[in-house]
């Protein structure tokens, strides 16, 4: 049987790094995907250095055009896609009622737009093709308001969700699941970069479980949204997020 294909976007560090590895060492081919396309090319490198079974692409996830021209790469290159992970986001904390119009759109477009267009473009080709999976990487934050994160980022965290459901109820007939994973802090260098070692200590201190999240775990669960027999999880938000939130 011939290897299952995935394109992974934010691939070069951090969780989209870990999600891509994971596929690989899954059976996966990968196309890693990002806006630092030499840290990507480092990266699927480390994960086949000639190439057969990894390979980095650059693609802005704000850009429509880019999705498309990914597409055409990988299905050039490997003449087949089954799975899309749409993993790339970003946010700079600022208080709410600070946030400019320009910081706003910025974080929507990365967090927000990305999901439309990788939803738009990779769920045609596999709605044509009557198979794929797309996965949504969205947070707790879009589901609780976050707090340390932005309110601009938990508003494009929920609305990812949101649109994971829409896209998820348009592509279900063709054979196309589209499901969103919600992680809550995850044990990542954005996380130990960007929050200062004493507030981490109480931020872990508040987590029901009393650790930070596994970004292997989170991977794992996509893994597993993807496979071919996971047609009956569908416009899902899979909260992973060790108690913090509940519903
Ligand atoms: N780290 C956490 O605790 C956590 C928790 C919940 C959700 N998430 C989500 O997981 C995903 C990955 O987060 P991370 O912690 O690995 O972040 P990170 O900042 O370490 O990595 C993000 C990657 O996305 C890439 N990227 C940024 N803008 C891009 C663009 N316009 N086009 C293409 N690529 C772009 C970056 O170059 C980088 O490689 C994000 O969607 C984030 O919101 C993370």
């Amino acid at each position: 049987m011939s290897k299952r294909i995935v394109l992974v976007t934010g691939a070069a560090r951090g969780l989209g790094a870990v999600v891509a590895r994971r596929f690989h060492e899954a059976g996966y081919k990968v196309a890693l995907a990002d806006i630092a396309v030499e840290a990507a090319q480092a990266a699927a490198r480390d994960l086949s250095s000639d190439g057969s079974s990894a390979f980095a692409l650059k693609l802005d996830v704000t850009s429509k055009a880019d999705f498309e021209s990914a597409r055409d790469t990988v299905l050039e290159r490997w003449g087949a896609i089954d799975v899309l992970v749409n993993n790339a986001g970003a946010s700079k904390v600022i208080p709410v009622m600070e946030i400019t119009a320009e910081q706003f759109d910025q974080v929507i477009d990365v967090n927000l737009r990305s999901v439309l267009f990788g939803c738009q473009v990779f769920g045609q080709h596999f709605a044509a093709r009557g198979v794929g999976r797309i996965v949504n990487i969205a947070s707790l934050a879009g589901q609780n308001g976050g707090s340390a994160t932005g309110a601009h980022y938990a508003a494009a965290k929920g609305g990812a969700i949101t649109l994971t459901k829409v896209f998820a109820r348009d592509l279900a007939a063709q054979g196309v699941t589209v499901n969103a994973i919600s992680p809550g802090p995850l044990d990542l260098p954005i996380v130990h970069e960007s929050v200062p070692a004493d507030k981490l200590e109480k931020v872990i201190a508040g987590i029901p479980v009393g650790r930070l999240g596994s970004a292997a775990y989170i991977a794992d669960v996509a893994i597993m949204l993807a496979a071919p027999d996971a047609y009956f999880a569908n416009g899902a938000c899979w909260d992973i997020n060790g108690g913090l939130f509940m519903r």
